[in-house]
């Protein structure tokens, strides 16, 4: 038997996949779930059903995937806009607000998914909150000097904040960036709107895994009658 979260994530990022069309600039997300999207992205090149994309990836996960599958590459520097993006999420709400950054690639992926004419973003049924902060707390990317300073004012906000440790690493993760990251959980985020900004105002942060009014359509995998199904 296969996992079933396993078998939702195949199945949304597949159906992500099939929405790109040929000659188009696609962002390519960062995560298990947009892994499949990248996965089945280069199977379709490769197939001849799809030509002339070129991805522009949101981490050093993604560029690796994409290089793997075949999908050609290229950087903001040489494209005017990007057609489509495709990327996960840790946490989604009823008005498509979401917070990023459960693999700490939450800056790049801002950069690339707003610049997005049409932003997907693929989940798993249990990524889906009535309020964002539920579950999740929210990344925020600091520059290595100021962790101290702004887990302090992060505090002072109501936060719990948390620096992120490797897994496999000894001492913190380090983003592509060079950077570290410190997970701010709050009890309940009553408006991401300003929490974003009011984050991104303290000085050392990058950027934080907020992201408001930006996706446009949240393609959710699920388990129907045992058989995963897309919504
Ligand atoms: C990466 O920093 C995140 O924003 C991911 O997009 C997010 O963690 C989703 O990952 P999964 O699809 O693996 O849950």
């Amino acid at each position: 038997a296969t996992d079933p979260v396993k078998l939702m994530k195949q199945k949304v990022g597949k159906a992500a996949a099939d929405l790109v069309k040929s000659g188009s600039i696609v962002g390519l997300g960062t995560g298990s779930t947009t892994a499949f999207a990248i996965q089945y992205i280069g199977e379709r090149l490769k197939s001849g059903e799809l030509k002339d994309i070129v991805g522009v990836p949101t981490s050093f996960q993604a560029e690796v995937l994409a290089k793997e599958y075949g999908i050609p590459l290229t950087t903001l520097d040489a494209i005017d806009h990007i057609d489509i993006a495709i990327d996960g999420a840790d946490e989604v709400d009823p008005q498509k607000n979401l917070i990023k950054g459960g693999g700490a690639a939450h800056t790049r992926e801002k950069v690339v998914d707003y610049l997005a004419d049409q932003f997907i973003v693929v989940v798993d049924g249990g990524k889906l909150v009535d309020r964002l902060g539920s579950v999740f707390a929210v990344p925020v990317e600091v520059i290595p000097m100021a962790v101290t300073p702004v887990m302090r004012a992060v505090a002072k906000l109501g936060g719990k904040p948390e620096l992120r440790m490797g897994v496999k690493k000894a001492g913190p993760v380090i983003t592509d960036q060079g950077n570290m990251v410190i997970d701010v959980k709050f009890d309940s985020i009553d408006d991401p709107v300003n929490l974003e900004k009011t984050l991104n105002n303290i000085p050392g942060v990058l950027e934080n895994g907020i992201f408001v009014n930006c996706a446009d359509r949240v393609l959710i995998g699920e388990v129907k009658d045992g058989q995963p199904v897309v919504r």
